[in-house]
């Protein structure tokens, strides 16, 4: 990243909403934060009624830390609240989704369409074995039927584990087996950049170590019944296509009644540990959470056409792909592949062509646009746009005002949002009608979101550096870690007593505005994407030829950060550049491409405190090439200089 926190601290411009913005937008006026600390319960109520419930709850919030309760007694279906509610209106004909392929290929879909489809595969699922509470595991490119598969899992009151396709066969596995998963649904295979991603073969062979799957549905990607289109291998009694399957489903399934407090979905994330964490999600207070910052914090109307970037893989595609616009009743763009496929300008593309109004991406993508050059967006008309978003990492001011120049024609208002898989939905962000922008900050946290900076001791700071914490329990909120109770007190409750750690740093001006600084712990953030360090460090010692690994993280100009891995070989093993590529691609064939290290270090030794402590922050110094850091507290101080001296070696 060009700027420093230095810099970044330093920055000064200031942006007004627009007053045509504001003049339109669904919140004008600072009241609502009042309002909302006022009587935060009462706030969050108020947005729990923009929801259909099939029964009203009695009580707002339980809390016995730390484990929450919202809406209790309420009984609801996500499913109905993103289908059945519009289709009972004139928005029965209004497009949900407007889907494109990477090669081209289009489909609009309406939400009664949307309905239909929901409801027959929610039959199908039925039709399976598949029951309330049992979880189904989704293995899919971003196409329409991942949609439906998520929300047919919701009306029948199946937990959905959404695993993103970029994942190896063994995380599937992994999760699959994590979760008990009865049923997985994925396809024959997905494009990306032109090629095949072969979903179906990695299926087949993490199923193969997941004594609980029952059945495999496989969506045919390209529904054309050529010879190649079916070339994969379908397993007789467990494997069955989506297409068969449908034929034979009614389009009408009852939904289950939902109590607000039974699991909506899990969806795994990278924490401190080898051991990704199944981050549980409930039904009332996620989607309260979701609908409410879709229409506060994007400002969606009826005629909006809304497209955030993400993958439904990951928690942005859940609650803004998924669950918050469709509750909202907008319409919206679902992409499949890359951005540069079959050129440079395929989003400005897309944008022109739907006549996106609001844009939700991640700064990694903006950092690379920046790069492309500024020909690309100014190839199209992009004036529908009318407000930007950004999510998942720091953004760097050089890069807001890039987008605000360039993709926003100086015109939108910029929302840079901070949450995480755990919260559910957006925490800390502007309301774009009502916030002044800085950029590189994302504000100040959302109305009825107690979000503050303390020490370590949990003295609050006014101004200057902290670590991010949330004081008061909020709707979205994650419940638990799947069949994990004490990794999730210990994780995220155990630094300061019933108040929330994100594991992020941040500081706060004098404005009271927050800058997030990012990971204070282990987890590391490749472009937008987290990914733990042991993680990636277990992988590399599954190879043979590793004794032990260190993995850290360093700047980099696109990615935010890059992982580059520290690497003691075992006795036998020379060093090579073959070498190195073999490992960084094991690392890649076990996780999954974004977990590939950029570079791999050979070394006789890792610093080590006295304890025994690998010293991640010196080896993120020599990664990054910066200066040393301080080594008066290594057991054998030489370690350094020989890492050193191996580092620049590789440049
Ligand atoms: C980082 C993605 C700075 C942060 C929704 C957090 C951000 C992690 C921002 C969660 C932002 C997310 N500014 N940092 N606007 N948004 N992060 O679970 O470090 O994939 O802890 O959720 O991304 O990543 P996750």
């Amino acid at each position: 990243m060009a700027d420093t926190i230095e810099t970044l601290l330093k920055e000064t411009r200031t942006f007004k909403p627009p007053a045509d913005f504001k003049r339109r937008a669904a919140v004008r006026s600072a009241a609502i934060y009042r309002q909302a600390s006022n009587g935060r319960l009462r706030f969050w109520a108020s947005q729990a009624r923009e929801l259909e419930w099939m029964k009203r709850w009695h009580k707002v919030l339980d809390w016995k830390p730390p484990h929450a309760k919202w809406f209790v007694g309420g009984k609801l279906n996500a499913s109905v609240n993103c289908l059945d509610r519009h289709v009972r209106t004139a928005k029965r004909n209004q497009v949900a989704l407007l889907w494109e392929g990477e090669p081209g290929d289009r489909r609009a879909i309406t939400y009664w369409e949307l309905y239909r489809e929901v409801n027959r595969f929610a039959n199908v699922l039925k039709g399976l074995g598949v029951k309330k509470r049992d979880r189904v595991a989704i293995y899919l490119p971003m196409i329409p039927e991942a949609v439906v598969a998520m929300l047919a899992c919701a009306r029948i009151g199946a937990p959905h584990s959404v695993v993103f396709g970029g994942f190896s066969a063994e995380s599937l596995k992994d999760r699959i087996n994590d979760a008990q998963v009865r049923v997985l649904i994925t396809a024959d295979y997905g494009h990306r950049r032109g090629r095949r991603v072969e979903l179906k073969q990695n299926a087949d062979d993490a199923v193969a170590g997941c004594p609980s799957i029952e059945h495999v549905v496989v969506v045919q990607r390209d529904r054309v019944d050529t010879k190649e289109a079916s070339a994969v291998a379908m397993k007789p009694g467990r494997d069955h296509w989506y297409h068969d399957l449908m034929r034979e489903a009614k389009p009408s399934c009852k939904p289950a009644v939902m109590d607000a407090e039974d699991m909506l979905f899990i969806l795994y994330t990278s924490g401190t540990t080898g051991k990704p964490k199944g981050i549980v999600h409930t039904t009332g207070g996620y989607l309260t959470q979701a609908l409410a910052t879709t229409r506060l914090v994007f400002d969606l109307r009826d005629d909006d056409v809304f497209w955030c970037t993400a993958d439904v893989g990951w928690v942005t595609g859940h609650s803004y792909i998924v669950y918050g616009p469709l509750a909202a009743g907008v319409t919206c763009v679902m992409y499949e592949g890359t951005p540069d496929w079959p050129d440079k300008d395929r989003f400005w593309d897309i944008v022109e062509r739907y006549g996106v109004t609001v844009f939700y991406t991640a700064p990694t993508a903006i950092r690379t646009f920046m790069k492309w050059g500024a020909e690309y967006p100014k190839q199209h008309d992009l004036s529908t746009l009318r407000l930007l978003g950004t999510v998942g990492e720091p953004i760097n001011p050089e890069a807001w005002m890039w987008y605000h120049r360039h993709i926003g024609r100086r015109k939108c208002p910029i929302v840079d949002t901070w949450w995480q898989t755990e919260t559910g939905g957006i925490m800390i962000t502007p309301l774009p009608g009502v916030t002044t922008t800085k950029p590189g900050s994302a504000t100040v946290p959302f109305p009825g979101i107690d979000a503050t900076l303390l020490d370590d001791d949990g003295n609050e700071i006014k101004t200057g550096g902290g670590f991010l914490a949330i004081t008061s329990p909020w709707p979205g909120m994650l419940r638990t870690i799947y069949g994990d109770d004490k990794r999730y007190r210990d994780t995220y409750w155990s630094k300061w007593p019933d108040i929330y750690f994100p594991g992020d740093g941040a500081k706060r001006d004098e404005d009271g505005y927050l800058w997030i600084l990012g990971r204070v712990d282990d987890v590391l953030n490749v472009a937008g994407h987290r990914i733990g360090s042991m993680e990636v460090e277990s992988a590399l010692v599954d190879h043979p030829a590793v004794a032990e690994a260190a993995v850290v993280g360093k700047p980099h100009e696109l990615k935010g950060q890059a992982l580059s891995a520290f690497v003691i070989l075992r006795s036998g093993y020379a060093f090579s550049d073959g070498l190195a590529n073999e490992l960084k691609q094991h690392v890649a064939k076990k996780i999954g491409a974004i977990a590939r290290p950029d570079d791999i270090i050979f070394s006789a030794d890792l610093p080590k405190t006295r304890s025994g402590k690998i010293m991640r922050r010196l080896l993120k110094d020599i990664a990054s090439g910066r200066a040393l850091g301080d080594v008066t507290t290594l057991a054998d101080p030489n370690v350094v200089a020989t890492l050193k001296k191996k580092y620049e070696g590789t440049e």
